[in-house]
């Protein structure tokens, strides 16, 4: 199966992606863990990427493309996934359905998780990330200075302020939300409200996903 988890900054797609990959044995990929490998590690495509991500602006769609199809070429995505954060542009979303078409596959469904803007941006000021698995943890109500899955240290997102969260949602409002009507047009759209807790989005969604 091949997911599209579409949705504002903050509001899920990493940890609704991550229960949902475990719960149907597929890998989850997000176009923003990649990119902060790539800034992490000082590659080519990192270089070019991290001056747009401390800005909280989309980065250019070559160097993301790039950066995907190596991901989506490795074997382990063959039969399916689940993608968290791309398309973000109407140019992605041609664009992966080009690269598909070529090896006789398609999109599934595209979830778009529904928060209100001020739910996200108290989400995305108490998050703590894991670097090494991609967990995130809420600090306001738990506040480990460890990965309790892994033990890596966690840390604060540099995106993850205040004036650059602004800034990611006013991106999303108008280069990625117009995805919302380029996937209903296409009849893949299926609407989630992501309010309510883990576990219970995780639901609506599984459920939403396999009644698709
Ligand atoms: P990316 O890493 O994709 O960030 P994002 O889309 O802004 O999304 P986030 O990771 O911030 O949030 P999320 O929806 O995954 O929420 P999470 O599950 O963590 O992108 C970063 C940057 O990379 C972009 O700004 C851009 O520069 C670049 N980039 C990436 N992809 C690109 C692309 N395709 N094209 C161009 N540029 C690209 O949850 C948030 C918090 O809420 C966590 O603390 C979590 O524990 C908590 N939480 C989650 N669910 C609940 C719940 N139900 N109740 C309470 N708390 C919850």
């Amino acid at each position: 199966m091949r997911v599209i988890l579409l949705g504002p900054p903050g509001v899920g797609k990493g940890t609704q992606g991550l229960l949902l990959c475990e719960h149907l044995g597929i890998p989850h990929i997000a176009t923003g863990d990649l990119l902060r490998f790539a800034v992490k590690w000082k590659t080519e495509i990192g270089k070019k990427a991290q001056s747009y991500m401390e800005a909280g602006e989309l980065v250019p769609d070559d160097v993301v493309l790039e950066l995907l199809k190596t991901r989506l070429s490795q074997p382990d995505a063959k039969n399916g996934f689940v993608l968290d954060g791309f398309p973000r542009t109407i140019p992605q979303a041609d664009a992966l359905a080009a690269s598909l078409s070529e090896i006789g596959h398609h999109v599934d469904a595209v979830v778009s998780l529904e928060v209100p803007d001020d739910v996200v941006v108290q989400r995305l000021s108490s998050r703590a990330s894991c670097p090494t698995c991609g967990r995130t943890y809420a600090m306001k109500d738990f506040a480990p200075s460890q990965c309790p899955s892994d033990g890596t240290t966690l840390f604060q997102r540099d995106d993850d302020k205040p004036d650059v969260i602004r800034k990611r949602l006013d991106v999303f409002r108008d280069q990625t939300a117009p995805l919302r009507r380029y996937y209903e047009e296409r009849g893949l759209l299926l609407k989630i409200d992501g309010v309510g807790g883990v576990d219970e989005v995780q639901e609506r969604l599984v459920k939403a996903v396999e009644n698709r």
